[in-house]
């Protein structure tokens, strides 16, 4: 018997629900502040992201899933900026649109070790704001991603916020961690020496109780942010402080990939265990003139969905989606239901029947498995009257009516 890949998840029918409240949350609340879809291709070249998230990014080093074609190597996307980013290039967004605001959903792959809310296929909802420095864009992004946290009425998160500055202060925070990381190397993980020397701002986040101590040690004071980065950052504050959003400053938050410059942020939830990191994002003003386009800024973020439906703590069970239920006793009864069926959706009530043969026992439990409001039965008696028999399955009242004036009779009960 085959199995799902490990690290893959199947999203059975009872959870939909609650994805599609997600999406349709999402969607309502992006539209509030001009966002517009976007979908990018699910595979990319691989050398878009080894550009963009730099070679010694971990996921580039280790999670990429990829796929060789004669001479090209593709790989399944691991994240969606540097798709978006690429796709604003490509189709010249900055010469028609100019500042654009874009969002998504859909699948990411990484090929993790899997663990709970760790996956090799998962879901981003995330967004993009390209062509703007603004710091008060900054500000609308992350109140942004809190107001979406609000209307997926998950609790208990905390937002860090930190600044990378610029291209030579990100060199300057390099430069002080490396030398305040010097005298200990000895104590850091094996990994930690590894990146010591390609990439030392990843010690930063290292898991590792010995690292985490010796990073906890070191003083990273804004120092290292230049005059302009340092009033970004400032204003970038004093905008959240004047939305009253809380926040954290974490002078020790990098995030783990290249292109990230100025603000970055990073939202956990307090129930999730070792994987808290419901969302994160920050700024890349470098991406788009590395990548071949202009020099302009941008910003963006991204949930992990699975994270926040384990966050969420009552699921939004949506009851009732179809609302009438059909059972029909007997062959002529039978097809007098699919002509029922077929005028109750033709007016827009959702309705289902049984294909098992069910008795109507067995049928009437279903029905209520499926929480539906009206259950209607046909049998040999209604078909001779020209009646169908109406189940009110709340209060358990039961009456016939005539079948012409049933559509009617049915829209203003369940309305
Ligand atoms: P990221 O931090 O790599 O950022 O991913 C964003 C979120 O995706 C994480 O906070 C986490 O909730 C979820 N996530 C990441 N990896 C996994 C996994 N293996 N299994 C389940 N969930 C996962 C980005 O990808 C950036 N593109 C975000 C961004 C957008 N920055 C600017 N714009």
């Amino acid at each position: 018997m085959f199995k799902r890949v490990s690290g893959t998840k199947d999203i059975l029918p009872e959870e939909i629900s609650v994805w599609q409240r997600l999406e349709e949350i999402s969607r309502n609340t992006f539209s509030l502040y001009n966002f517009k879809e976007i979908r990018p291709p699910l595979i990319e070249e691989a050398a878009l992201f080894n550009r963009s998230l730099g070679e010694t990014a971990e996921i580039v080093q280790k999670q990429m899933f990829l796929i060789d074609n004669k001479d090209e190597t593709y790989a399944l996307r691991p994240e969606a900026t540097a798709s978006i980013v690429r796709a604003y290039i490509e189709n010249n967004l900055d010469k028609t649109n100019g500042f654009v605001k874009l969002y998504y959903i859909g699948p990411m792959f990484r090929l993790e070790r899997p663990q709970k809310g760790r996956l090799r296929q998962f879901h981003h909802i995330g967004c993009e704001a390209i062509g703007s420095q603004d710091a008060n864009l900054d500000v609308e992004i992350i109140s942004l991603a809190d107001n979406l946290l609000r209307n997926f009425s998950i609790e208990n998160y905390k937002i860090r916020i930190n600044s990378l500055g610029c291209e030579s202060d990100k060199k300057k925070l390099v430069e002080i961690l490396k030398t305040s990381l010097a005298e200990k190397l000895e104590n850091l993980c094996p990994e930690c020496t590894a990146r010591f020397k390609n990439n030392p701002l990843r010690i930063l986040d290292c898991k590792n109780d010995a690292c985490k101590r010796i990073v906890s040690e070191t003083n990273i004071s804004e120092n290292y942010l230049c005059q302009g980065c340092k009033e970004h950052f400032q204003k970038v504050k004093t905008g959240l402080d004047f939305l009253g959003i809380n926040y954290e400053i974490n002078p020790h938050l990098v995030r783990g990939l290249d292109y990230y410059t100025g603000t970055v942020f990073e939202i956990s939830q307090k129930d999730l265990g070792a994987q808290d990191a419901i969302g994160a994002g920050g700024r890349y003003n470098n991406l788009t003139r590395e990548l071949g386009g202009p020099q302009i800024g941008a910003i963006g973020f991204a949930f992990g969905v699975e994270r926040l439906m384990l966050a969420l703590k009552e699921n939004i069970r949506i009851q009732g989606e179809n609302p009438v239920y059909l059972i029909t006793l007997g062959e002529p009864a039978k097809l007098e239901g699919l002509r029922i069926l077929n005028e109750l959706r033709k007016n827009g009530v959702a309705c289902d029947t049984n294909y098992e043969d069910k008795s109507l026992k067995g049928a009437m439990r279903k029905a209520n498995d499926l929480g539906a409001r009206m259950v209607l039965i046909i049998g040999d008696n209604e078909i001779e009257k020209g009646t169908i028999t109406l189940k009110d399955m709340g209060s358990g009242e039961q009456r016939e009516v005539k079948a012409e004036k049933l559509i009617n009779e049915l829209i203003t009960e369940i309305k």
